[in-house]
Order: C-alpha cells, then structure tokens, then sequence
C-alpha cells in the first residue's frame, strides 16, 4: 500500500454552514465534533485529504458516530457521509442507526481533543485533532488504552484507508501486556494468538484438518486480556472484547503490538466491551449479538455418527452394539447415505426404505433414544424431485445473470435456497414438516453451507465482485472469493450479492431452519450447523468439521472449542476420534476420554476410513463406560451450564483465565480446560504418554473419579499426574457443590435418579453451586411460563460443622416434579482445620449413621442439612 496520510478530522466543517476560525489555518483551527445533548453521541466527519486509486478509488467524506448506547460497550461508525453501503442487515444484529437528522443538530465545537464518555461505565472515546486521523477507546478506571488507531509514522499499514472495496483499520497493542482469543473459524495449535498470526475471514468448506486458513466461519470477535493491578496494587486481570461487525471477507493480521483489519466491503462497524472480566466480556457481546440458543436436555448425551453407513440393519447393529457393551448412547444420526440419489427429504428405497426407518426411529423413541439427519442446502436440479418443483414455484433459489445459480454438489446439479427470501421460511418449513411426518425425526444437521460448492464457475469479466481488487488470503494461497462456492456475483433477495452476503449463508439457514423445527415439533430445536456467522448461536450448535484422526487434530479441538464458546456458540464439539483418517485403538481411547467432556460428543468418521464406534474395541469400550459414566453423572450440571450460556452467554467450556484471570500463567494455556468454573479437564494427547503435566491454579483441586486423590496448591503450578491407559484427569476446585445424578444409558434414565449433592468445602470460601431443573425440552429454558425451578446451594464451615442451605426461584415446579437428593457427599474436609475426615450421608436403609434425604418442599427451601459429629 502507498504511504499516505488519507483522513483527518480537520479542513471542513460536516455541519452547514462551512465553519472557518478567522486568521487561523485549516491545520490550527481545531478538531469539529458535535456531541448530542445526552453526552452519548459524538459526530464528526472525516475529510480525504490525499487521493491514492491503488485498489480504487478513496471514498472523500466519511461520519464517524462514536456512541456509548449501553454502558457495556463503546461503538465507533465511520461510514461514507454520501451514500449508504452495505452492512450486516439489522434483523440479524439489531443496533441503533443514526439519522442524518439525528445527529446534525449537535452544535459542533472547535476542540483539540473530545471525550466520549458514559457516567456509569469504564470506557472511554478519545477523538484528537491530528493529521492523520486516529482515535482511542481506553479505560477510564486505570487509563489503559485498549484500541489505538493512531497510525505510526511511516508504516501505510496503519493508516485508515476507506475506498469501496478496501477498508483498512488498525490498532497498536500493548505487547508484553496483551493477549488476544477469538477470531475465527480456525484451526489453531494455540488457544492465544501468537505474533505474525493472520486471519482470513470468508467460510469455506476446508477442512478443519488444516490450520492457520479460513474454514467454516466467520467471526471478527476477539477478547484481549490483561494483567492489571487494581487500586490496592492487587494483580488482578483486565479484559475487554473487541467486534469489527462487518459481513464482508477479511484478511486480520496480529504483529503482537498490532492489529491491522484489511476488509473488502460494508462499512467499519467497531464495538469496544469493556469486562473487566472475561466472563463479563462475554456476557456483554453475547448481550449485542443475542445468547445462545438453549439446547434439549437430550443433546448433552453421547452421540454416533458416521459417513457410510450402508442401510437400517447398519445403523440398527450400531445401537445394538452400544448397548451391548453397556455404553450410553443416546442419539443416532445418519449422515448422507440414507437418502435417495443424495436428494434431500428424501430416504434411498433400497437401503434405508421409509417403512424399516420409520421402524428404526420408533424403536430408538421408545428406548428413551433420539435421532438426527444431515440436511445439505444444495436442492438437485430434478424435474421429477418433488422438493425441486416446490422450490422452482415459489421462485426461492439464488440466481445469477437473471436465472437460478447452477452449482454441483453430492446430487450433482443443485439449486441453492435463498435463505434472504422471506419466501425461503414457507419452502424450507414446509419441507421439513413434511419429511417429519415421514420420519419423526429429533434434531437437523446442516452441513455444506458455506455455501460448498464442487464447482468453480468462471467470473464475470471485468466485474470486481468477482475479481475485486485487493484478493484476502482465501485458503491460504490467495485462492480467488469464488473458488468452490457460488460465484460473488450471484444475487439473493433485494438485489443483495453474495459478495456481501456470503459469510451469511449458515447463519441465514440456521435461523429458518430454527423456526421451521419450532413450528413442526413445538419443542426446543436442536440443530448442529457448519458454517456460523456472528450470533449464529442464538439458533444452533457447532461442531469444528472435517479434522483428521491425528494427535494433533485431537489436541487442536480445544483451542476450537474454546474459541466457539468466546464466539456465543457454546455447545460445541468436534469428531470424537477423529473424522479423515484411520484412527487407532490407542488414539480414539484418549479421543473418547476427551471427548466425554466436549459440550457436543459425537463420534463421526468419513466413508472408506475404518470403523471407530465405541464398543469396537475392548479398551475403548471399557474407558467409553467410565468416562461417559462421570458426564452422565454430570448431566444436571452440564444442562445448569446451558442455562447459564442461554441466561449470561458465559461459555460451557471455558479457558482456565475465566476463572482464574488473576493467573497469568493460565494465559497461555492449550491443552487443558475447564468445565464451567471449576471443573478441570487435563486430558493425554501424545501417543504412548502415561503422565500429563497439567497446571493447577491455586486451590485444592480433587480428583472427580477418585476424591481421595486431591491436589493442593498455594501458587498455580505444574503438576505430572498419571494418566495410565484407561484415565483422563478431571478435578473439581474447593469452593464448589455440583449436583449430580447417577449413571445410565440414557439421559431420560439418568433423570430418573436421584441427585447426589457433592460439596467440595474450602476453609478460605464459602461454597456454592446451582442445579437448574425444567422437562428438557420446553421452548422456553427459564422463560415466563415458570415451568421451571434453579435451586441455588451454599455451604459453609461454623464451628465443626458444615452447613449446607438453599434457596430456590419457582420451587412449585421442582415441588410437583418429586425430585430427591438421596445423597450429600462432603470432601475436602481433610483441609479445613478442626474437621477431619468427610462423611458420606446414606439413605437411612444402607447404615446406621446419620442420614439426610432431603427433597424439595414447596415453601422455596430444600431443607438445612446439619453435619455434626464428623469424627466418625
Ligand atoms: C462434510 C461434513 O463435514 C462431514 O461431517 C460429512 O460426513 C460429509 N460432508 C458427508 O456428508
């Protein structure tokens, strides 16, 4: 790029009448700004002062509105002052837009420096009068610059540059203090961002086996979190969030004491969240964006999947052979094989007929079992495929040059819905309701919506959608924006293109797809989709795509994992022993090991690899028991998890930093998380290791298959923990109670148990925890039909005894469900002086002692269990 100085808020006043301060120079007369009268909103505009045409021509007026609408974020807009562009459509993320009318009224005054700040939050906007033009967003609290434009001399980089098809923005980072999570999709072998670390955003359908290159999709969300002193001089951690909204392909470039965004369209479209904490952090994007959608019960069961599976007595063999060898299995799924001649709403006669289906899923239905199908959005171009005619009368599929766009995929010739077409939500719905009615099926798979396409159609000569002028990094060689996907030129609904809308399309899907299951089943959707936009969780489930069976793809899955949760898609997984690939005995028992504590576990494999269910081998199978055994042990609390994503946007799977930001060990951690706030997973991903060096931030941490074994740190640090064939390491930390209910093969079994209450006591904390109960499925998780209770636990130490309390929010609905704790297991007695050992409280059948069962009552208490006598 040509080294310029482009913007500067100087030379022109944005309001009329042209402004001048006599006997002064345009460089002298100060910096115009309006501010309106509630202090919130802050216009300028920015005036081109030097032309560059490389990568066409410079846009010469742009508005900048900074604005704190809500205390959680500073938003800066800078757009063209003279025509409007595109922009993520505001159905999708509604956002305030500011009138020209709104915001001319504001007296502008000639300042050197304007401040943009919001009484009650810790972000402010600087605005200077410099040449070239730059801003700051900063914490007021501590003064810490958190985004910096102002460009550095010199470096054209830096700069702001603003044409049709190229925006450049870019901000300074504070190196040894910063460290940056998020931008995604990509498969990455740190969790951090490592300096020279760049970032395409345009989805694509390529393998997640490949790192460092655009897959699935997109999102310019990232969380920078810093080690900071509070006003006591105490190390705490300081973390903000930052969302460049902007649908069009990118490259994002992270030097370590830089960010430069390099994007080919929209508008700059920035918001600046202010944590502190990460969780806040997310709490506040998610806040904008939308929280996640609230997943079935069901959907954190085990799941199987595999590519190839030949016909019903295939698939019936597999159910048959988890329960067999008594492994939880909860859900089927078939991937593409089950439909006729790849054609959607469709089930291949010879090998999966309707009746032997229909069979099939009433069998699992009646085993308290699910089933889930792979919908692709490529629709085969068919004159006697009924879905096809349906789809050609109501006009829905995206077209080019005036006709439908022709690409290829698993049918051969398809047609690609519209999901931009409000006609779309009738077609799609209509099918899926009629397909239901041929097989009841649970939940949808949407796959290849990227949008894949196995053709590369010609660009249109001369046109820069097609070949714009400045190319992003797509597939990691500057691949052109049209390569396997459908053509920048092709046009959706109110002339929209796909140049702008591309990085849409799963979300898009997701979205109809979400109300059509609403409106067919009445219950709570669950969809698992591939590609995702911002906000894509508000409606579906994620899995990482195509890995392989390799170490490294295993390994690689958590720092995935972690980046779906910063992005509000929490219920995130990816195939378990790997997808491409054979894998191994040895590979897919680690895999398995680590994959019972994914929010999503699924085993999926591609077609011609070799078999890898669960029950397959002896190991396997055996570790598959006990690991599966703690997560459905788990299940109330996984499901409690997703009612705090649904309710706060906090991740279920979370990096160490969220609970202990304090620790800037935990930073740069990879190969470890936790599940919640304080359970945590540190799995083997080495062949042939028995030993895992895990880190444990300060506490006492407690073994969750054997609470005899517990760990106790005063600072964070490095521990070597067996890990023999058949373990992986999981720890709960002091401080917490978890509710837990008994093992089963299913989770409408596992429900039927009763719950243990299992209180970690700390000496330096009170301990708490929280169970939240509904019948799984509702709509609603925690809506206004209070068909639903959260009961809260807390348990502290007075005296010699451990008090346990609760409370509870709607407890008729727990009340009227007859649900009882059979079991209160105390542990980490042995530390907290004066109390030694722990006390087991059995049902009064089972012993002689002291005994609770509590039960919840009505009256919004479950009942004071007291702990005496613990010297037993
Ligand atoms: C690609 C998906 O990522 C994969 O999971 C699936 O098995 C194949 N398409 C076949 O449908």
């Amino acid at each position: 790029m040509e080294e310029t100085t482009r913007f500067t808020t100087l030379l022109s006043n944005p309001y009329n009448p042209p402004w001048t301060k006599p006997g002064k120079t345009k460089q002298e007369q100060g910096l115009l700004v309006g501010v309106d009268e509630s202090g919130k909103v802050l216009k300028t505009t920015l005036r081109l002062i030097k032309n560059s045409t490389i990568l066409g021509p410079d846009i010469q007026n742009l508005n900048l509105i900074a604005s704190i609408e809500a205390e959680d974020f500073v938003r800066i807009r800078i757009t063209d002052s003279d025509k409007e562009r595109w922009e993520v459509p505001q159905e999708i993320v509604p956002r305030k837009s500011y009138s020209k009318t709104q915001t001319q009224n504001h007296r502008p005054t000639s300042v050197e420096t304007q401040v943009l700040f919001h009484p009650s939050s810790d972000v402010v906007f600087t605005i200077f009068n410099t040449t070239p033009f730059g801003f700051t967003v900063s914490r007021r609290s501590s003064g810490d610059i958190l985004f910096d434009t102002s460009p550095e001399a010199s470096k054209a980089d830096t700069i702001l540059v603003f044409k049709d098809q190229y925006i450049q923005l870019s901000s300074s980072l504070p190196k040894d203090r910063s460290s940056l999570y998020g931008l995604g999709e990509h498969t990455k072998s740190s969790f951090k961002l490592r300096a020279n670390d760049s970032f395409t955003l345009w989805n694509a359908d390529i393998g997640s086996a490949n790192p460092n290159v655009n897959l699935y999709g997109s999102h310019p969300f990232y969380m920078d979190v810093r080690v900071g002193t509070n006003y006591t001089g105490e190390k705490t951690g300081s973390s903000h969030g930052v969302l460049l909204l902007s649908s069009n392909g990118m490259d994002i470039i992270y030097s370590g004491d830089r960010i430069i965004y390099k994007v080919i369209g929209g508008i700059i479209d920035l918001y600046i969240f202010k944590g502190p904490s990460p969780e806040m952090v997310v709490q506040q994007y998610t806040g904008l964006i939308g929280r996640p959608t609230a997943m079935p019960y069901w959907s954190f069961g085990f799941h199987q999947c595999r590519w190839g599976y030949k016909n019903v007595s295939d698939v019936e063999g597999v159910v048959a052979g988890y329960r067999k060898a008594g492994i939880p299995l909860e859900v089927m799924w078939t991937d593409i094989d089950y439909m006729d001649g790849f054609k959607d709403f469709t089930l291949d006669p010879i090998n999966f007929p309707q009746e032997e289906m229909k069979k099939f899923v009433d069998t699992l239905h009646q085993n308290g079992q699910k089933y889930v199908l792979i919908l692709d959005p490529g629709i085969s171009v068919n004159k006697s495929y009924a879905t096809f005619i349906r789809g050609m009368q109501s006009g829905v599929f995206i077209k080019r040059d005036g006709i439908p766009y022709l690409g290829a995929v698993w049918p051969g010739s398809v047609y690609f819905p519209d999901f931009l077409n409000p006609k779309s939500r009738v077609f799609w719905s209509n099918e899926i309701k009629l397909f239901n009615d041929v097989l009841p099926f649970d939940g949808l798979w949407l796959d290849m919506n990227e949008i894949s396409n196995f053709i590369t159609s010609p660009a249109t000569p001369n046109s820069t959608l097609d070949s714009p002028p400045y190319t992003i990094n797509n597939a990691g060689v500057n691949s052109p924006i049209n390569n396997l996907t459908l053509p920048a030129t092709s046009l959706h609904f109110g002339n929209i293109t796909e140049y702008n809308a591309h990085n849409l399309y799963g979300l898009l899907e997701a979205k109809v797809t979400n109300a059509a299951l609403i409106n067919v089943t009445g219950k709570r959707p669950f969809i698992l989709s591939r590609s995702t936009f911002v906000s894509s969780g508000k409606y579906t489930a994620h899995w990482t795509g195509d890995n392989a069976a390799t170490w490294d793809d295993l390994a690689y899955s958590i720092p995935s994992i972690l980046n779906f949760g910063l992005f509000g898609i929490p219920m995130v997984g990816a195939d378990i022993c790997g997808f491409s690939r054979n894998t191994t005995e040895e590979l897919c028992r680690r895999w398995i090991q680590l994959g019972a504590f994914y929010p999503f576990a699924r085993d999926h494999s591609a077609i011609d690899t070799t078999r890898q269910e669960l029950y397959l081998w002896d190991s396997v199978a055996a570790t598959a028991k006990k690991v599966l055994g703690l997560r459905y042990r788990l299940l109330p609390h996984w499901y409690t998890l997703m009612y705090e994503a649904h309710t706060k946007g906090t991740p279920i799977a979370r990096p160490l930093f969220f609970s202990f930001p304090q620790d800037a060990n935990t930073y740069g951690i990879s190969s470890q998380f936790l599940i919640g706030n304080s359970i945590l997973v540190s799995p083997v991903l080495k062949p042939g290791a028995v030993l895992v060096d895990a880190y444990f931030p300060a506490g006492n941490w407690f073994d969750l298959f054997n609470h005899n074994n517990s760990i106790s740190v005063q600072n964070g640090k490095y521990i070597t923990l067996d890990a023999p064939a058949d373990h992986i390491n999981v720890h709960v930390r002091e401080g917490s109670i978890l509710a837990l209910q008994g093992e089963a093969l299913t989770t409408q079994e596992a429900r039927e148990t009763p719950f243990e209450l299992l209180v970690v006591v700390s000496s330096k904390e009170n301990s708490s925890g929280q169970v939240f109960l509904d019948d799984g499925e509702d709509l609603e998780m925690g809506g206004e039909g209070g068909k639903w209770s959260l009961v809260r636990f807390h348990a502290g130490i007075i005296g010699e005894k451990v008090m346990i309390r609760s409370s509870i929010v709607n407890p008729e609905f727990a009340a009227s469900q007859k649900w009882v704790i059979g079991k209160v297991t105390v542990i980490g007695l042995e530390n907290v002086k004066g109390i030694k050992g722990y006390e087991l409280f059995s049902n009064k059948k089972n012993g002689d002692r002291d005994f609770v069962v509590v039960s919840f009552h009505s009256n919004g208490e479950f009942g004071i269990v007291e702990m005496s006598n613990l010297s037993m």
